[in-house]
């Protein structure tokens, strides 16, 4: 019912320089697999398998990625090194993927924008891979979808953070629908503390039905001058019906270095070595 996923990768990492000075941040491995993989993979397990990438200068090296290497391919055909290719093998044997560019920076909400021709009239869902999500059982995407099945609005997830990092994220206030539902009825993006409407904050995991790009494209620059996402949802929530999730797993900020170095320690000891 969902079959499409969009990936804002157009950013810049610059918390990641020097290495992020001509690889795109999305490419940095965690142990032995690029951080926008986790995000691809969750998608594709969620059943969005149409991925679009809205992308930006310096950042071919994702679309190479998601591309069979047919001289690597037939390097190692029938060598024992193979096994090292399922992953992405299997990545690119169940999605398919298009990409658009942002030529200018001008926040998440545009970039979104940008994504509409990817996407056309049909709800979809939004990764921002900088958040590496591992759910409890299912992938948080999946969680989602879900719940969008009954509800068939647009869902943001939620997770209490404590006050003082409430200011790196979009927070929501909502009436509690059932245990870690909640009907939005405000949204701030990276509020002070003291302003936020709570410690439920947004997590780079969305579906979003399509009347989102209008609103997107009615929406003036918000924080940091920036036409924000949050903004947009907040407009949405006032119309008819937004939704927050408290998902069941752990996320990881891979936008931040030491976020990056907790989900390489996670993932070495609990996936890699199994
Ligand atoms: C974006 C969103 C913010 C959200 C965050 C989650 O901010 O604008 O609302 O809480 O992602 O990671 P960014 O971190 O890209 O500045």
């Amino acid at each position: 019912m969902i079959k499409k996923c969009l990936f804002p990768v157009a950013g810049y990492g610059t918390r990641f320089l020097p290495a992020t000075k001509s690889m795109p941040k999305e490419m940095l491995p965690v142990v032995n697999k690029p951080l926008v993989q986790y995000g691809v993979e969750e998608s594709i397990e969620a059943g969005l398998t149409e991925v679009g990438f809205v992308t930006g200068r310096g950042k071919r090296a994702i679309a190479d990625h998601f591309d069979t290497n047919y001289e690597l391919e037939h390097q190692i055909a029938g060598s024992s090194k193979e096994t090292f290719l399922t992953s992405i093998r299997d990545v690119i044997a169940k999605g398919s993927f298009s990409y658009t560019r942002q030529s200018e920076m001008k926040g998440l909400g545009d970039a979104i924008l940008n994504g509409k021709r990817l996407i056309g009239d049909e709800p979809f869902g939004v990764v921002l891979s900088d958040d590496l999500c591992i759910g409890d059982t299912d992938g948080v995407l999946a969680q989602m979808v879900e719940l969008y099945k009954q509800f068939r609005c647009s869902i943001v997830a939620v997770q209490e953070v404590p006050e003082d990092q409430i200011s790196k994220f979009g927070v929501i206030a909502g009436e509690e629908m059932k245990e870690g539902l909640y009907q939005v009825t405000d949204m701030v993006e990276k509020p002070d503390a003291k302003d936020a409407p709570s410690n439920l904050a947004i997590i780079g995991r969305y579906i979003l039905t399509p009347d989102i790009f209008d609103i997107i494209e009615q929406t003036p620059p918000g924080k940091n001058d920036e036409i924000q996402l949050t903004d947009a949802l907040l407009t949405q929530a006032k119309k008819g019906c937004v939704l927050a999730y408290k998902f069941k797993g752990t996320r990881f900020d891979c936008g931040s270095v030491e976020g990056f170095v907790e989900a390489t320690n996670f993932v070495y000891k609990n996936i890699y070595q199994g």
